[in-house]
């Protein structure tokens, strides 16, 4: 029996159709080279998920400058050979009928590691580069001293993501997702546990937010009118003295305002020793609350793996998509399946090729 689902209905933002409303949640796989360049790995990896069903399929976090890596498997787009090896992965998320999308990222002081089964070693200022933060606070102890972002520094972070964000649209992505939680750079400045400056990018709510405010007018500005901009927040800090949600409702009206079209609700990671009570969609309220409060379009994720539970976001207005992370991992056909366990009538298209496997297996026929 075929049902009108949630899930499987389109979503029109801007210029942009999204086919249903499940996205591959931004993953790092730490698998490119010194250069920052995309490989064969990333294009099987990112494309299989796009065949699989997924409407929106986003790549990991991609930085914007060279230190602003997490690891030295990072991907990277500061450059034109890296901006060709995503234009060719946006071009077979496209040909697969999803929604190309980027997430563009700064580490900031959680930068400058090694690949995490390399053990996620520090790498030497030498070879890496400056690990910029908002304040000279490490990420935890043991960690090198960040350096505070000058007012060039500062500047020239606004032209690096509005620099890559440009590379991206070029490159074919239709949405850009700016990364502003996790604990990376523009959550630094968001967080009271990691941003004390005293100048005008800390202390009050305004101030901690008008780096994510700054990038996210100038980014908009550059990209047009037609690509949808998202940004990802941690929404809480899960700590005393931390992000409260509250404040988010706040960031997140200010970034609506200024043309943000989706803000993807995650949480934590800016200190180490929070404690966050993950459990089956522990992250949806966020995406609802915002919703509603902020009168933004909002993605849910975290923990959300079964097609029901992803179909009662979308189904109760809780969330407009909903990301699905470490399950796509495990299974790039998780939306297919979706789709055929919700018994959606509107299902992912099959590539032609792949189509004897439906019409003529179901005929009984030989082959
Ligand atoms: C291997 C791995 C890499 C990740 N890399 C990123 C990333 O690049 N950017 C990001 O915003 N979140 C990243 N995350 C978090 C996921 O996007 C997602 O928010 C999280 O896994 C929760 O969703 P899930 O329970 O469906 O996996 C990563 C998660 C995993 C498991």
């Amino acid at each position: 029996m075929s049902a009108n689902t949630s899930l499987f209905s389109p979503l029109v933002v801007r210029g942009v159709t999204f086919p249903n409303r499940i996205g591959v949640s931004p993953m790092c796989m730490y698998s490119a080279g010194p250069d920052a360049v995309a490989t064969d790995f990333h294009l099987v990896h990112l494309a299989s998920r796009a065949v699989g069903g997924a409407g929106l399929v986003f790549t990991e976090a991609v930085a914007v400058t060279s230190e602003g890596r997490i690891t030295d498997g990072d991907l990277g787009l500061w450059n034109d050979e890296q901006a060709q090896a995503l234009a060719r992965i946006a071009g077979e998320i496209r040909a697969a009928g999803a929604v190309p999308g980027i997430q563009l990222a700064h580490a900031g002081r959680k930068g400058g590691r090694t690949v995490p089964w390399a053990g996620y070693e520090p790498i030497a200022p030498e070879r890496w580069g400056r690990l910029l933060a908002p304040s000279p606070l490490p990420f935890r102890d043991g960690w090198d001293e960040p350096t505070p972002l000058s007012d060039a520094d500062l500047h020239a972070v606004v032209a690096a993501f509005v620099s890559a964000a440009r590379r991206a649209v070029d490159a074919g992505f239709a949405v850009i997702e700016l990364h502003f939680a996790h604990g990376y750079l523009v959550h630094q400045f968001l967080s009271p546990l990691a941003n004390l400056r005293s100048d005008g990018y800390g202390g009050s709510l305004e101030g901690r937010a008008r780096l994510a405010l700054g990038i996210s007018a100038a980014v908009r500005a550059e990209i047009g009118d037609d690509v949808v901009l998202g940004v990802r927040l941690s929404v809480v800090d899960w700590i005393e003295g931390g992000v409260t949600l509250d404040e988010s409702v706040t960031v997140a009206r200010w970034l609506g305002e200024l043309g943000v079209d989706v803000i993807d609700c995650s949480s934590g990671a800016v200190v180490s020793g929070e404690k966050v009570p993950a459990a089956p969609l522990y992250q949806v309220g966020f995406a609802d609350r915002i919703r509603r409060d902020a009168d933004v379009r909002t993605a849910a994720v975290g923990l959300i793996t079964e097609p029901g539970e992803a179909e009662s976001v979308i189904r109760d207005g809780k969330a407009d998509l909903v990301l699905i992370g470490r399950a796509m991992l495990r299974d790039p056909y998780w939306a297919r399946a979706a789709s055929v366990e919700l018994g959606a009538a509107a299902e992912p298209p099959i590539p032609i090729p792949y189509r004897r496997a439906v019409e003529r297996m179901a005929a009984r026929t030989q082959w």
